[in-house]
Parts: structure tokens; sequence; C-alpha cells
């Protein structure tokens, strides 16, 4: 059956997502990593494209599948994400869900780092990763709505009130990632909805389920 135009609010816009984490090499067989599975963000991407959006998603290393009727681009760095995003620009919607590694290691090795017995490597020396929420939340290009997400172990509310102001975003999905609500690398979240319009408190529900609750959201405040 042919859908009605209502049902496909986002049609002619484009979205921007990011999900995973990223991998910041050590040396050429080591790597910095977070424990991301890319689950949330890309049931937002399908979510959207759902909805009608046309829908770029930019990847870090995960294992689940590319979701169905998006574009995905699998990157591995931090830096490389921010110039994918940056290449697909212009977009209506921008949803930052990765978790992008905060550091990277400055000057990692182009040969692996041999094991010499009693004496380990120096210290790591890390180098900040620019962010590219707060890049995109401040572009000339700005997506017309921004949504950045909060990963807290402790006052979640405080801390994603702080970053909605510092990055630019329009909203911020807030959850508490703390080993014990199995949110980081599980099926189900927890999210606190943060915007200048205040504070909602969604249930715990699926993935899934908060993708399309966030999607349809995100098509309500875009009008
Ligand atoms: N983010 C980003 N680039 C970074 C770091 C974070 O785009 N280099 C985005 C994330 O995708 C998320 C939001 O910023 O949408 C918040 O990430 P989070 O790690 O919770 O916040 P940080 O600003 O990095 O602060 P902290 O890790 O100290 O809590
Ligand atoms: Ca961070």
């Amino acid at each position: 059956a042919l859908l009605s135009p209502g049902e496909k609010p986002l049609a002619g816009k484009k979205a921007i997502v990011t999900s995973g984490p990223t991998h910041e090499p050590i040396d050429p067989v080591r790597y910095i990593a977070n424990r991301s599975s890319g689950k949330q963000g890309h049931a937002i991407a399908a979510a959207l494209a759902k909805l009608g959006a046309e829908v770029t998603l930019i990847s870090g290393p995960v294992v689940i599948a590319d979701p169905i009727g998006v574009t995905t681009t699998h990157v591995e760095t931090a830096d490389q994400m921010l110039h994918a995003v940056l290449n697909s620009l212009p977009a209506d919607i921008a949803v930052m869900v990765a978790a992008v590694a905060d550091w990277r290691v400055a000057g990692s090795s182009d040969q692996k780092i041999k094991k010499q017995p009693g004496e380990p490597p120096a210290p790591l020396q890390l180098t900040e990763n620019p962010d590219i929420l707060k890049t995109i939340g401040h572009h000339a290009l700005r997506p017309r709505f921004v949504v950045g997400f909060a990963a807290e172990t402790q006052n979640v509310e405080q801390n994603g009130r702080r970053k909605l102001e510092a990055k630019g975003a329009d909203i911020i999905v807030a959850n508490d990632v703390s080993p014990a609500t199995g949110i980081m690398g599980g099926d189900r979240n927890r999210v606190k909805i943060i915007s200048s319009s205040g504070l909602e408190e969604w249930p715990d529900l699926g993935k899934d389920e908060v993708a399309e609750k966030l999607a349809h959201e995100i098509a309500r405040r875009l009008g």
C-alpha cells in the first residue's frame, strides 16, 4: 500500500549520524578503544531512514551489520570520523551518538613496539582529539537540528546540561553508562532528554524503541 505523506515526516531531509567507538592506534597492532557497540547509533540511523530521511551513517569499528536503507561509511579514528562528517555536510539533522575517544596517542609507532623483558615502554603520551559534536554545533553549515549524547557515570543531568550548552546542541540524550546499568553494549537504554525547554525522562526501553521515539521527537521539533 502507498504511504501517506504524513508517515514520512522526514522526507527530503538529510541526516548525519555517528555511531560506535573509535579506535586510536598505539602501534600497527594495538589501539585504545571503549565499550560502545554501535547498537544505539545504528538504530537511530535506521529509525530516521524509516521516517523518510536520507541518512549518512559514519560508523567506528563495530561488529553489527550496516543498517538497511542507510549509506554507511566506516572509519577507525576520531580524526577520520570528523572528516567523514564534515564531508557529509550540508545536512538538516546531525545525531552524534559515537563514543569518540577523547584522546589519541601522540606519535603512535609505525612499527610494532617490541617487548623488552623487565622494561615496560615509556608511558603513552596522549593528545586531545577533535570534538566532532562541538565542531558541528558551531559550524557555518550547522545542521538545523543537532543532537548529542552524554555518557555519564555520575551527575547525569548536570553534566548533560553543561554539554547542551558547550556543544551547541538542540538536544542532549543523557544516559548513565555505569557498568551496573548494562547500557554500554546492551540492548536496552534509559535516557533523559535535555533541551532548553527542560528535561524529559524516558522509561527503560529497547535501543530500537529509544531510536524510534527520538526520530519522532526530531521530526516534531523540526516542525
Ligand atoms: N563527542 C564528539 N567528539 C568527541 C567527543 C565527544 O563528537 N571527541 C560527542 C559524542 O558523540 C556525544 C557528545 O559529544 O554526542 C558527548 O560525549 P561525551 O563523551 O559524553 O562527552 P565529552 O564532551 O567527551 O566529555 P566527557 O567524556 O569528559 O564526559
Ligand atoms: Ca568523552
